[in-house]
């Protein structure tokens, strides 16, 4: 498969080392994802929503994200992914908005389902070149939807079902839950490290995915990549950076900032000072 997010997963994977997958919403986002990486010549995905394209239009996406990776990746390696799709339609959308690799997130659908939905978007997307991860077990958005008592027991990932999604489906790889959750809500008090180990020696070729790993300190990402992560996913992390930023330039004190311009260059520094710090950590520099 020629797609790029494939190899570097792949790579890491076999390295032991990890890479961040983040998420843009817009050009100065982009370029900070893109200039991190280049200044630190390592490998990254940049990754989009389905809202990011309804936001910015899938076209008009997929020009900032290729030309950003065209102009300023310098010798860095970057991927391009459609981050949590939810149906075939997401994903024919996301591939003509130029992206090498896909998210199927069927993880709210019971197994049998997730395996159907899975397998044919796998069929799909392979048929164009394009590389699949999914999800089992699920990662929640806690604080976005309505969960109730998290009985974490229910939503991690169960190894055997991992196994036979991977076996049954042709999926290249696997967003994973361990006690993970997006955004800065209350997570498993310790993720299920055992539970780890078990996904990791069932679908040892299979790269493991981490969701929601903005709040993830050093400590824990060291522990996760030896239990066999390869990606962990940002985007909360990279959105405060963003608003802190633009708060700080545009409060009542710096109102000599009138210029987009001057506004969004101290912005998008921001983001990618926030790149420059996850990068390091992940490849343990
Ligand atoms: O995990 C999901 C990402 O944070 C994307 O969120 O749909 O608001 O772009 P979004
Ligand atoms: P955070 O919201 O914790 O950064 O997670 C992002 C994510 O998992 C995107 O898929
Ligand atoms: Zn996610």
């Amino acid at each position: 498969m020629k797609t790029k997010t494939i190899n570097i997963l792949k790579k890491a994977m076999e390295g032991g080392y990890a890479v961040g997958a983040f998420n843009t919403s817009n050009m100065e986002v982009t370029q900070g994802i893109v200039r991190a990486a280049a200044k630190l010549s390592r490998p990254c995905v940049v990754q989009a929503s389905i809202s990011s394209l309804d936001y910015d239009g899938d076209k008009m996406l997929k020009y900032i994200v290729l030309e950003a990776i065209e102009s300023d990746s310098q010798n860095a390696e970057i991927g391009f992914h459609l981050d949590h799709g939810k149906a075939l339609n997401d994903i024919t959308r996301a591939i003509d908005a130029g992206v090498d690799s896909v998210m199927i997130d069927a993880s709210r659908l019971d197994f049998k389902e997730n395996v159907t939905l899975t397998r044919e978007i796998v069929e799909y997307a392979h048929s164009k070149d394009v590389a699949v991860q999914a999800e089992l077990g699920k990662v929640p958005y806690l604080g976005r939807e309505e969960m109730g008592e998290v009985n974490w027991d229910e939503l991690m990932t169960n190894p055997e079902e991992a196994e036979l999604l991977v076996k049954e489906t042709g999926i290249d790889a696997l967003a994973v839950g361990i006690g993970n959750a997006h955004g800065f809500f209350r997570e498993r008090f310790e993720p299920d490290w055992e539970r780890l180990d078990k996904i990791k020696n069932l679908i040892p070729n299979t790269p493991l995915i981490m969701h929601g790993a903005s709040d993830w300190d050093k400590d824990k990402v060291l522990k996760a990549i030896k239990g066999g992560i390869c990606c962990f996913n940002i985007d909360t992390d990279l959105r405060i950076a963003f608003s802190t930023a633009l708060c700080g330039v545009i409060n009542k004190d710096r109102c000599d900032y009138n210029d987009p311009r001057k506004i969004m260059t101290v912005v998008r520094d921001a983001v990618q000072k926030k790149v420059e710090e996850k990068i390091k950590m992940f490849a343990m520099m």
